[in-house]
């Protein structure tokens, strides 16, 4: 039998670049290889204020990219992380299971914390919702970028604690990192990962749903050094050093054999050819995209994912209330 892989995505903003190489593309290479369920995580894009219109248009959106990055529906569970309310249960259930020192270690937390920004509850209690969407699906795998590693460890714990405590329950899930582009940075200020959260307009960050001419223009601005010379350095050069990680991600090698395919290249040369990749990549997605998001198809599949991974959620979430005398009357 394949082994079960999920994850999910938080459509807070507009799907990047990042989000593509990061998310969506290994979701599509995996889903031959796993029995794969992909969800929209919309509880987890309100953890911070957003506009609800803008919060819609993202949630429509991001299934539509799913599906024009080439998810298969047949085979991948497509669902919205609301249509499934056991893991918002379950959820709680995990609030109360973590310590809070625990949540005080989570870096996203730190960061945030320290900007003097008001916090929800919600935010606070992030990385234990995730843990619910995970384990909820009794999953063995968990693809996520570089920085959501810390919340699949959590969720290791917690799981690891329960079983303990409990008996034998969740199945224990690992991370799986991407190796090539797991952490894309800005075209700008390549020390800073290419996140949708910067302000539109930002000449670093490309979008999936961008004009192609507006985002070979951000690749050729790029900022690179005065170096001259195309090899992947990433401490002194991250600039070329990131144009590399995204030419070998879209191209499926490694960094090494696009490093050696510019050997002999100039910057403008290495630049245009990375443009290519990009923008061709891109307009294969926008033009399936522009297929998908004005038909009912999009309501379809997430109505029928739900229904595939409801079961499971009831069945993990009647175990937990049972093991934790939660549930005395069944
Ligand atoms: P987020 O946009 O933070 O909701 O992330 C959704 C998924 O995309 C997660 O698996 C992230 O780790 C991944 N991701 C987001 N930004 C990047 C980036 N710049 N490089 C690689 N992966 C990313
Ligand atoms: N927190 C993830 C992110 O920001 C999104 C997410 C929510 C997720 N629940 C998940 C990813 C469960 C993997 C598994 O990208």
């Amino acid at each position: 039998m394949k082994k079960r892989m999920i994850s999910g995505i938080k459509p807070t903003g507009q799907l990047t670049l990042g989000n593509y190489i990061g998310a969506l593309k290994p979701f599509v290479q995996s889903q031959q290889d796993y029995d794969l369920s992909v969800f929209i995580a919309n509880l987890h894009c309100v953890t911070m204020p957003i506009d609800p219109q803008e919060l819609e248009t993202n949630l429509k959106d991001a299934l539509a990219f799913y599906l024009a990055a080439g998810l298969n529906p047949e085979t991948t569970d497509i669902f919205l992380q609301t249509d499934v309310h056991e893991i918002a249960q379950l959820g709680f259930i995990m609030n109360c299971l973590t310590p809070m020192g625990e949540l005080n270690r989570m870096t996203q937390y730190k960061d945030k914390k320290d900007t003097g920004m008001s916090l929800s509850g919600g935010f606070y209690t992030y990385p234990t919702l995730m843990a619910s969407d995970i384990l909820i699906h009794q999953a063995d795998f968990v693809p996520v970028g570089e920085d959501q590693k810390q919340h699949v460890e959590l969720t290791r714990d917690l799981a690891e604690r329960f079983n303990n405590r409990f008996g034998e329950t969740f199945k224990i899930p690992e991370p799986v990192i991407p190796k090539v582009g797991s952490k894309i940075m800005s075209l700008q200020d390549p020390s800073k990962k290419m996140s949708k959260s910067d302000k539109e307009g930002d000449k670093g960050v490309i979008y999936l749903k961008e004009d192609i001419k507006s985002i070979r223009k951000k690749i050729m601005s790029a900022v690179t050094d005065s170096e001259n010379k195309v090899q992947y350095q990433p401490e002194t050069q991250p600039g070329v050093a990131n144009l590399l990680t995204i030419y070998a991600s879209l191209k499926e090698i490694t960094v090494k054999q696009a490093e050696e395919h510019f050997a002999q290249s100039r910057y403008g040369d290495f630049k245009k050819e990375v443009a290519n990749v990009v923008c061709d990549e891109i307009e294969k997605i926008q033009n399936k995209y522009d297929e998908v998001i004005e038909s009912d198809f999009l309501s379809k599949v997430l109505e029928d994912g739900a229904n595939k991974v409801r079961p499971q959620a009831q069945e993990t979430l009647r175990l937990v209330q049972e093991k934790m005398g939660m549930d005395w009357k069944r």
